[in-house]
């Protein structure tokens, strides 16, 4: 039987289905910090969702929040086309914290005034902390993160100032009959020093929170509850050999056992050796492991395309035709596990944000999908969570602190079109890479390599050479929302250039990306 698979119902299904936990939203105005935010909150203990700042009023209320946060973002709030949500929001009950635009919304919206400031307040700023439960325990002069061109100028009715910097008078402000607080900096970044303490206090105190949100409790009941859903049916697991599927098929081969079939598609896309390495790995396990060699199949479909997102589309169908391929075979199969995680939800464009990327597990699935249903069990889980779970359930480290490759593999490293060749000098490069990066013990979340499309002309020998430029990326990051490029030593970047331009055919030009995210993403495709 066909089922249209939409993301949004499965999405909904599975998490009231999963889940019991209270409750914190935080509503998105579109600023660059948002996931941060989110981080934060659950770094408190208390589960959070990001939702979209026009996310309906009634649903708002379904989900029954013990607080909403309202993010910042870049506009300001008397344009016309800026992001407001519903004052019913405000008639909810349930406490409210603004956050920078966050804080101008809930003024502009209950009647106080917001205008430009004389001037820009950005950076580290000194800040006078009043009477307020946010601020309990903390020394009154303090120190801020701002990065704001609007301020407050009058207050909406009922609300008092409770922190002021130099150039701005409210920096802070509450009605605290009413729960409303907010803040014109930004307490989820760490040059807020004890911005941490400042949300923890909204959560518990004016909240009244009591922090259910654990991974080990996670780790429990998820696998309680896989094994009530799926009951006696057979499951399918796509199992890449990263830390996300790999936990999930934990969860599931805890949950469920031998009805557990992973399927590891090796799509010709994979790093150098990794098929194998991959094998032998889950090939030891206590599962039913099967790995699928169709890598002409992929490059076939790939043939000539060079577009990024048609490739994540192409290859996001791929996958699921040979799952349901495999699924045939085994006969009966209900479900689809996917190792889905948050970061993939929101990238692919949640709600109104902004499609960035279509990751391959997400948004490009096709609309038919031949299973009965996808269960993503971390759909809900930032990558450090997803890694909690996996200590958790027992994966030894080196799978757990595996470093993450993106579903299309080395089709979103090869820039433009893909071939053969391209991928055979990719994987050379990319190995020796992260050889010397490991043997010089350098600190990275993420590293690789990336062929561009692009060639020039070198001089090898005494001769003319015109060939591939590799650009190298390494990042540092904790959520791999934000990343900041990664400072190697010159002498390892000099001995990498030396290595591959001498040992890899065809690439004569070295160049390293030392962009942060934003503005670029860690990924070039
Ligand atoms: P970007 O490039 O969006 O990447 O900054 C953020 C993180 O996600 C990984 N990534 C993917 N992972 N399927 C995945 O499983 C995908 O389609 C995909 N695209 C990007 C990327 O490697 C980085 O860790």
């Amino acid at each position: 039987m066909k089922f249209v698979i939409q993301y949004t119902h499965s999405m909904k299904d599975y998490r009231e289905e999963l889940m019991n936990n209270e409750t914190v939203i935080v509503l998105d105005f579109g600023g660059q910090y948002n996931q941060l935010i989110a981080r934060r909150v659950r770094e408190c203990n208390v589960y959070c969702e990001v939702l979209p700042y026009k996310y309906p009023i009634e649903k708002i209320k379904a989900k029954n929040p013990k607080g909403i946060i309202f993010t910042g973002g870049p506009n300001s709030v008397y344009e016309k086309t800026s992001p407001l949500c519903t004052t019913e929001i405000f008639e909810l009950g349930v406490p409210i914290l603004g956050i920078c635009y966050g804080i101008q919304a809930i003024t502009y919206l209950l009647g106080g005034k917001v205008a430009p400031a004389g001037k820009r307040e950005y950076g580290k700023t000194s800040i006078q902390l009043g009477e307020s439960v946010l601020f309990e325990g903390m020394d009154k002069e303090n120190q801020c993160w701002m990065s704001h061109t609007d301020q407050i100028f009058e207050l909406p009715e009922g609300f008092e100032i409770t922190a002021s910097t130099q150039t701005c008078k409210v920096a802070a402000f509450m009605n605290e009959e009413k729960k409303i607080y907010g803040v014109q900096f930004h307490p989820e970044v760490e040059h807020t020093p004890d911005g941490t303490q400042m949300l923890h206090n909204f959560l518990y105190k004016v909240c009244g929170c009591k922090g259910d949100w654990e991974m080990a409790s996670f780790a429990q009941e998820t696998i309680q509850k896989l094994k009530t859903k799926i009951g006696e049916k057979k499951v399918l697991c796509a199992l890449s050999g990263g830390v996300d599927s790999s936990v999930a098929a934990a969860l599931l081969s805890k949950a469920v056992g031998n009805q557990l079939t992973c399927i590891f598609v090796d799509h010709g896309l994979l790093r150098k050796d990794e098929g194998d390495q991959v094998e032998k790995i889950f090939g030891q396990m206590p599962l039913n492991f099967v790995r699928v060699n169709c890598k002409d199949r992929f490059l076939t479909k790939l043939s000539g395309v060079t577009e990024p997102e048609a490739k994540r589309k192409i290859i996001g169908e791929e996958f699921i035709r040979v799952f349901e391929a495999e699924a045939k075979k085994i006969g009966a199969v209900d479900y689809l596990v996917q190792g889905t995680i948050y970061p993939d939800v929101i990238e692919s464009g949640l709600g109104d944000s902004a499609v960035i990327k279509s990751h391959h597990n997400v948004g490009a699935l096709p609309d038919y999908v031949d299973f009965k249903e996808i269960v993503e069990p971390l759909r809900d889980l930032f990558k450090d969570e997803v890694r909690k779970v996996g200590r958790e359930v027992g994966l030894p480290d080196y799978l757990v602190n595996r470093q993450p490759f993106p579903g299309p593999g080395l089709a979103i490293r090869v820039i433009g079109d893909i071939t053969e060749e391209k991928l055979d000098i990719l994987r050379e490069a990319d190995a020796i890479f992260r050889e010397e990066l490991e043997k010089n013990h350098v600190e990275a979340h993420q590293y690789f390599a990336v062929l561009t499309g692009m060639r020039s002309v070198g001089v090898m020998g005494d001769g003319r050479t015109y060939d591939y430029t590799l650009a190298l990326r390494a990042v540092t990051t904790s959520d791999f929302m934000t990343a900041d490029w990664c400072r190697i030593p010159y002498d390892v970047l000099d001995r990498i250039s030396v290595r591959i331009v001498n040992e890899v055919k065809h690439i004569n030009r070295l160049v390293y990306d030392i962009t942060s995210k934003p503005p670029a993403t860690i990924e070039w495709e």
